[in-house]
């Protein structure tokens, strides 16, 4: 193969952390950079090769930390801008990478540009953000400038008393967006938000909700698919406009292509793999790979997320392939995922998070990551196989801006309906954001180990912290984590195939188990996957010549090799 497909970031495999719920090291309850940096050595011990780390940036925290304040400053219980030079130098003299969230579709309302933006309708930076007049109703209501709907629910649109014009928030109220058609803005942003960590030595970004910063200048109303409520969701709309591929060049010639870095980008709302291709082609420098989302929203609702509609082991091959498949033949690149901190934890929601299967699953789960092609990413708590909070937790337990705000609108839209709550609750239960921010469940001692604090963490311990954590695992042989470095070993020794290879399917219409092959040049892998809690038949797919067993998460398969055990994972090697 060519000199580009060995580049680091295709090769290296990336764990990301989560600031408030990896390590407390000052026993105030909330996590820390310096608890990040105690953890350096079991990171690097993982086998990984790259840290993301989620906003740590200075924030009033309505949304964790996506809603900065100042791009320059870290959020004072995390730290300091002096604790980060340390993590980089932590992360570089261990031979690790790493790389910052990017935030720039929005900033916090009491970041400076905002307060000034805010401050007159002819304020220098009053252009920064989108600003809107109202529109009124044949009766003479006020009305904000169209029906979108924000991502927390309510509607995008902010009406300000002291300049009397609305702003648009994609997300929450305390987000507004940045007008990214303002060439000044965006030389703004590179500077403070990229420039001054790139040149502290961060290695690159993942970068939030790259497909919205081009939203044209019209911003139509949305078509009625909620019924009976003004504001639609919109994100077809808002997504991926006019300029949006502009502006990521732009950001490649005058910011990135300064430095080796890697860009990870969220793109949501893009089901078509030719527009994804143009995003990550390395001839059009502008990302270098992409989270696609089909994965993450398989089985949430059409209308809300937060109504759930499940999904078949069908769909979900049929998503893993698609984007397994996009780039062959072409010059882009992909990513393997299946949880980050947007997410509940893949055991649950994919698999069985019951007590008799969750380790068998979780190490399921870990055979396919690993033998997928693209960047691997792991979600902190992903390595030790930790679960959703327990279904017995009220919504009183829960934190998340986004399920709260939705759970609340339908209470108040369906005057307090049970079943309609009931149901809303059922999904926050597999799809809520606060499952994945629950606090890393370190060692049996108190809180798991992740605080000292008298009264706990910030956010919830789980109740099953003594069954699931770090300490009981780093020694057991057979444990979900020593798997987990197993397979990323594994992974990395046969990375022609496992990063690089062509992926194919059979049996896609299989219901129980999903197999999958994996080949580069004369290398040939089967992977075999039972996806359910009773044993399945199974026939090695024909004309794979002869193969072995290299990784199995049930031991041998001496004698029992045409049947799957209840989520059994298997990985044959061609000879
Ligand atoms: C991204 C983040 C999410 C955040 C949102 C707004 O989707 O992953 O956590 O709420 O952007 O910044
Ligand atoms: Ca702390």
């Amino acid at each position: 193969m060519s000199a580009p497909n060995r580049i680091w970031w295709k090769d290296g495999t990336v764990y990301q952390i989560y600031p408030a719920s990896y390590k407390d090291s000052n026993n105030d309850g909330l996590g820390d950079i310096p608890g990040i940096i105690s953890k350096i050595d079991y990171i690097k011990d993982l086998g990984v090769d790259l840290v993301w780390l989620s906003p740590m940036y200075d924030s009033p925290q309505l949304d964790m930390g996506y809603d900065i304040s100042n791009y320059e400053a870290v959020y004072p219980p995390y730290g300091t801008v002096a604790d980060m030079e340390t993590l980089i130098e932590a992360c570089h003299s261990r031979g690790l990478r790493l790389i910052l969230d990017l935030v720039i579709n929005h900033t916090s309302d009491e970041h400076q540009w905002f307060k000034e933006s805010r401050r007159s309708k002819t304020d220098p930076k009053r252009d920064w953000y989108i600003w809107r007049p109202a529109k009124y109703a044949a009766d003479g209501t006020r009305m904000p400038p169209n029906n979108w709907r924000s991502f927390f629910s309510g509607s995008a649109w902010q009406w300000d008393e002291h300049t009397q014009e609305y702003y648009l928030h994609l997300f929450a109220t305390q987000q507004p967006d940045l007008n990214w058609e303002n060439a000044t803005t965006r030389r703004a942003i590179y500077d403070s938000a990229m420039e001054f960590w790139l040149q502290k030595g961060v290695d690159g970004f993942r970068i939030d909700t790259v497909n919205m910063y081009s939203k044209g200048t019209d911003l139509p109303d949305a078509p009625v698919i909620d019924q009976g409520i003004f504001e639609q969701p919109a994100s077809s709309l808002f997504c991926n406009g006019p300029r949006m591929h502009e502006f990521l060049r732009e950001m490649n010639t005058q910011v990135l292509s300064k430095y080796d870095t890697m860009t990870v980008g969220e793109l949501p709302d893009t089901p078509d793999p030719k527009h994804v291709l143009r995003y990550v082609s390395s001839g059009d420098k502008q990302l270098d790979m992409i989270f696609q989302f089909d994965i993450v929203d398989l089985g949430g609702g059409k209308i809300h997320k937060y109504e759930y509609e499940g999904y078949q082991l069908s769909e979900m091959k049929a998503i893993i392939a698609k984007w397994q498949q996009f780039i062959d033949g072409s010059d882009g690149w992909t990513t393997v995922f299946c949880e980050n901190h947007d997410q509940g934890r893949s055991v649950s929601r994919f698999a069985s998070d019951a007590p008799e299967w969750r380790e068998r699953s979780s190490k399921l789960l870990a055979i396919m990551m690993c033998a997928m092609t693209g960047t691997l990413f792991i979600y902190q708590g992903q390595e030790i196989g930790m679960i959703n909070a327990p279904t017995a937790w009220p919504i009183e337990y829960y934190k998340d801006i986004e399920a709260l705000n939705y759970y609340h609108s339908v209470a108040k839209r369906t005057n307090n309906d049970t079943e309609a709550l009931a149901h809303v609750m059922k999904s926050i239960q597999i799809l809520g954001r606060d499952h994945a921010r629950l606090p890393m469940q370190w060692d049996s001692t108190p809180y798991a180990g992740f605080t000292g604090k008298k009264d706990g963490a910030w956010m919830r311990t789980h109740d099953l912290y003594k069954e699931i954590n770090v300490a009981s695992q780093l020694n057991a042989p057979d444990s979900v984590l020593n798997f987990w470095k197993k397979m990323l070993q594994t992974r990395k020794a046969h990375k022609d195939l496992f990063i690089h290879g062509r992926f194919e399917t059979f049996d896609m219409d299989n219901q129980e188990t999903f197999v999958f092959g994996k080949t580069f040049g004369q290398d040939r892998a089967v992977v075999a996957l039972n996806f359910t809690d009773s044993e399945q038949p199974f026939k090695r797919p024909q004309g794979q010549g002869k193969m072995q067993l290299l990784v199995s998460n049930v031991g041998g398969v001496d004698g029992t090799e045409d049947i799957l055990l209840p989520y059994e994972g298997r990985v044959y090697l061609a000879l």
